[in-house]
């Protein structure tokens, strides 16, 4: 059997540190009298923390020196840092543990690969730290996705050609990073967000070993 990898993106796909990151930024936003919406918060997921806070300027017609970027940037990331200081193993969405067990069991290898600088941490808060063959966070990389090189980062650390990965994605940036890496991708949320991806579900709880292994044949 040749060697294949499991790749999954964190924020929004193992647990829903999406939903801080965006409380976060919506309250760095509101503090700037921009109001941030759901739906361009979409362009923000897997987006590295300047990418995005550059983002949100350009959405709301600011423009700032560098050192205000990095003070705000700095207090978003002080406020997320509250949100995950008080998360519990119990918020891991329920079905992942079992589901990362059984793509082991049935001989994948399992890698983690998150632009954010806070990864290590919130894989320590649920427990998760020494699950994954290969960890790959913000720290690693320069180029955060929708650049490809977190996920040929990851193969490489896997020591496995992109095309025997699949990567479990939730943002729009994730899902053009995995396909500009040569890798299979499936989307978790809504497929008009997700263009692009092999399959789309809905939500985590709906990947299985067969749907990751018929995308690898
Ligand atoms: C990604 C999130 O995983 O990490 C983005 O989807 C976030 O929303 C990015 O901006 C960077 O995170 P951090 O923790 O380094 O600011
Ligand atoms: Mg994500």
């Amino acid at each position: 059997m040749k060697a294949q990898a499991a790749i999954f993106d964190l924020d929004g796909v193992i647990v829903d540190t999406a939903r801080y990151h965006f409380l976060a930024w919506k309250r760095l936003a509101a503090s700037l009298g921009i109001t941030l919406t759901e739906a361009f918060n979409e362009q923000l997921k897997g987006v590295g923390r300047m990418e995005s806070l550059q983002k949100i300027l350009e959405f709301g017609k600011l423009s700032l020196p560098p050192e205000k970027m990095e003070e705000l940037a700095e207090m978003k990331n002080e406020w997320f840092k509250e949100f995950i200081s008080r998360m519990q193993p119990t918020e891991i969405f329920p079905e992942v543990p079992g589901l990362l067990q059984q793509l082991k069991h049935n001989g994948l290898c399992i890698a983690l690969a998150s632009s954010s600088k806070n990864a290590r941490t919130v894989l320590q808060r649920l427990n998760l730290e020494g699950v994954f063959d290969a960890v790959t966070d913000g720290n690693d990389i320069a180029n955060s996705k929708p650049h490809p090189e977190i996920f040929l980062t990851t193969a490489l650390r896997l020591q496995l050609p992109p095309s025997n990965c699949v990567v479990i994605e939730d943002a729009a940036a994730g899902v053009e990073a995995a396909l500009r890496a040569g890798m299979k991708v499936v989307g978790v949320g809504d497929s008009s967000v997700l263009q692009g991806a092999h399959r789309v579900v809905r939500q985590t709880k709906e990947i299985t070993p067969a749907l990751l292994k018929e995308l690898l044949l």
